[in-house]
């Protein structure tokens, strides 16, 4: 199986509230199916999330209950995004389910804690796909968090032991420096440990939050229960679906 994060960057427009990128998910569902390769979807929140999300600070948890209105507003535009995407890969032929983090799951002070997975599992028995995505989630010691994407495709690596996992997000990769403002910025292709050491923590990625080294200490954790994990632009047409068969494209790969 395949773990594929499809990033908020990709199925929204970051900069409008609520504004969901119908034809560039669409399409990113058709190449999954038209790859044939059994996956499993995450998406991220994107402008149904950060928006709100940024204007109350939720990223600190509970301080104030005047955030209380925008932790609902937030799960509920979430789910409004999911079933967006549920929608196109349903039409596509994958009978897929939204199932929002904190439906199954808690959080401790910002971290997952995953105790029963019987649920997830029991839709994976029955051929049916499990979509999680980012959200507001209840948390034990913070009041709430905010449960990244990246967060539930750690557990949902853990748990069903995925070949390979891919980041699509609107950059080709990680680069040197930031793609988007400068020209001389390279795209690194390969990353393993060795190289934790001398990549910039300043740095930082389009779609990731702590820079491009806690991205990559984060994505060489998960390789612990997978072969590798890949960071690949989504908006480049066919990419994604050359990527699932097997084909070389232009992406960053994270290796042991
Ligand atoms: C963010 O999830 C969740 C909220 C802001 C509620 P992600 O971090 O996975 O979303 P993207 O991919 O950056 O949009």
């Amino acid at each position: 199986m395949i773990l594929i994060k499809l990033g908020g960057s990709v199925i929204t427009d970051k900069s409008q509230y609520k504004k969901f990128n119908r034809e560039q998910t669409s399409r990113l569902c058709q190449e999954i199916a038209a790859s044939g390769k059994g996956t499993m979807i995450v998406h991220g929140a994107g402008s149904f999330g950060h928006v709100v999300a940024k204007q109350y600070a939720l990223q600190s948890g509970l301080q104030d209950f005047r955030q209380i209105p925008a932790v609902a507003r937030v799960q509920h535009d979430t789910r409004e995004l999911s079933l967006l995407v549920t929608e196109e890969l349903m039409k596509v032929g994958i009978p897929a389910v939204s199932v929002p983090p904190g439906s199954c799951f808690v959080m401790d002070n910002g971290r997952l804690v995953v105790k029963d997975d019987e649920a997830l599992k029991g839709l994976t028995h029955i051929g049916v796909m499990p979509v999680m995505f980012g959200d507001v989630v209840a948390d034990r010691s913070k009041g709430f968090s905010i449960c990244s994407g990246d967060q539930a495709m750690e557990v949902l690596a853990r748990k069903f032991r995925p070949k390979t996992i891919v980041f699509v997000s609107d950059v080709d990769g990680l680069f040197t420096a930031d793609p988007k403002k400068d020209p001389d910025a390279k795209l690194i292709e390969h990353v393993d440990k060795s190289m934790l050491n001398s990549i910039d923590s300043e740095l930082s990625v389009a779609d990731v939050t702590g820079g491009i080294r806690g991205k990559i200490e984060e994505m060489l954790q998960m390789c612990g229960d997978s072969g590798e994990c890949v960071l690949l632009n989504g908006t480049v047409p066919g990419r994604l679906e050359s990527f699932l068969k097997g084909e070389d494209v232009v992406c960053t790969r994270v290796k042991v």
